[in-house]
Formats: C-alpha cells, sequence, structure tokens
C-alpha cells in the first residue's frame, strides 16, 4: 500500500496528480467515482487541471459507487446531481459515458446488472473511495459478510445521521441506497482511498491495522494489492496510536 500523508489541499492536489497521470496515460480508462464531503476538493482541482488543460476527460468512462433509493437525479441531494455539479458539467466529459446507479424503479436484477456493465466497459482502472465513520465503503453498511455484488441496502443509523447535514433533519435522509458491492470494488484495477479529519481517524485504524471483517467493510482493503491511501494528519494521527 502506498501512503501519503499531508494538508486536507494538498491531499487533493496529490490525488488530482494521479488522476492527471492516469488520463494522460489511458484517456481512455475507466474511473469508479464518489460523493460526500471528501471529494469535492479533489473535484476542484481536477476541475481546475481540466480548464488548464493538464488533463482531458473526452474518452473517459466512469462509474459512480452508489445512490440513494428513491432520489432521482433532478433531487438536488441525489449522487447524479452531485457528479453533475461538481465534476461533469464542469469538465469536457461525455455524459452520455458516466454512470450513477439509477434511484428509482430498480429491481435487485436490474442493480446488480451494473457489475455486467462495468465488466463489459473493461472493469474499473481506478476506484475512488472515502471512509464511512462504521468503516463502510459506498454503501456497503457493517453486517455479518461482504456484499459481492451491486445491491440495495439499508443505510444504518450513525450513516443517516452523518449524512443528515445534507438534508433538512435525519428524517429526509432515505432510509436505503444502491451501492456497488464490496467484490465490485474489489475487483478495480487500482484504489485511491482518501480520508481526513481527526473524526476519521478511529476508522482508518482500525480498517488498516484491525482484523479484516464485514463489520469493519473496508478492512478488505488490506487484501487488495494495489491501493494509495492519502490522508491528512488529523486522520492518520489514530495509525500512530
Ligand atoms: P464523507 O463520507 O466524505 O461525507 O465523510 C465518506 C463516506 O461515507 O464514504
Amino acid at each position: 500500500m502506498k501512503i501519503i500523508r499531508d494538508t486536507q489541499r494538498n491531499c487533493a492536489r496529490m490525488a488530482a496528480e494521479e488522476y492527471r497521470k492516469l488520463l494522460n496515460e489511458n484517456p481512455h480508462c475507466v474511473l469508479g467515482l464518489a460523493t460526500g464531503s471528501t471529494p469535492e476538493m479533489l473535484y476542484e482541482e481536477l476541475v481546475a487541471l481540466c480548464k488548464a488543460g493538464k488533463l482531458s476527460f473526452k474518452d473517459v468512462t466512469t462509474y459512480n459507487l452508489d445512490e440513494y433509493v428513491g432520489l432521482d437525479g433532478s433531487h438536488p441531494q441525489s449522487y447524479r446531481y452531485f457528479m453533475d455539479s461538481h465534476l461533469f458539467n464542469l469538465v469536457d466529459i461525455d455524459k452520455t459515458r458516466t454512470h450513477v446507479p439509477c434511484g428509482v424503479g430498480v429491481t435487485d436484477e436490474m442493480a446488480a446488472h451494473y457489475d455486467d456493465e462495468i465488466k463489459q466497459a473493461g472493469g474499473v482502472d481506478l476506484q475512488l473511495l472515502g471512509i464511512g465513520h462504521d468503516g463502510h465503503i459506498g454503501f456497503n453498511e457493517p453486517c455479518d459478510h461482504f456484499p459481492v455484488r451491486t445491491h440495495e441496502v439499508a443505510l444504518t443509523e450513525s450513516t443517516r445521521r452523518a449524512n443528515a447535514r445534507f438534508f433538512a433533519g435525519e428524517d429526509e435522509v432515505p432510509a436505503a441506497a444502491y451501492t456497488m458491492g464490496v467484490g465490485t470494488v474489489m475487483a478495480a484495477r487500482r484504489v485511491l482511498m482518501i480520508v481526513t479529519g481527526a473524526d476519521k481517524a478511529d476508522i482508518l485504524h482500525r480498517a488498516f491495522c484491525g482484523p479484516v471483517t464485514p463489520w469493519v467493510p473496508a478492512s478488505i482493503l488490506q487484501f487488495h494489492p494495489d491501493v494509495t491511501l492519502i490522508c491528512d494528519e488529523a486522520a492518520w494521527s489514530g495509525m500512530k496510536a
């Protein structure tokens, strides 16, 4: 595992540099993308690099990790809306190549088909991840097994509480989401995880220094052959404990 530590802004800059290299080496690459507070600065950096002509998304294909059940792409808290407003509408990407799991009218079978689509596109070259306070990746919440494929999941109270800041209140946060499975994430050729803030120090330590267990879903990354972890000093402080 490659580990990079610095300030939050420099973490975003260094992550953006990984994308600049990848997109220049492989303009047709497939990116697995994420939402939430963690990637916001990275997307700002990527938009700036694209505007400066240092990278292009013209031939890139993207697959997002997850979407809330019940929200369509016009809902301001949907992840499709987030991606459009933070990245896709601001760079030269072909929107028809951008994929976010559909939040409405989806059956289990349709959700699992997302994995087939990713495979047909050649598989994910670089999967971006944050980590939830409970160790979730995507919306794979702690449970007694590692879910393999894209599926519907009930959100835990802790996740709904953490995400309430984006909604009018905790009750407004959807109770379920569609998420890539842990197997989908592990199939990516490379994983880039960004973790910032002292509030993530404990879970970062449990994920990378504790036992591999589905009760800390991110711990499975200990078995991934190519993970880059970019974190700030505050998040890293738990690793020294
Ligand atoms: P955050 O979420 O970036 O909003 O902290 C991370 C996650 O839940 O994966």
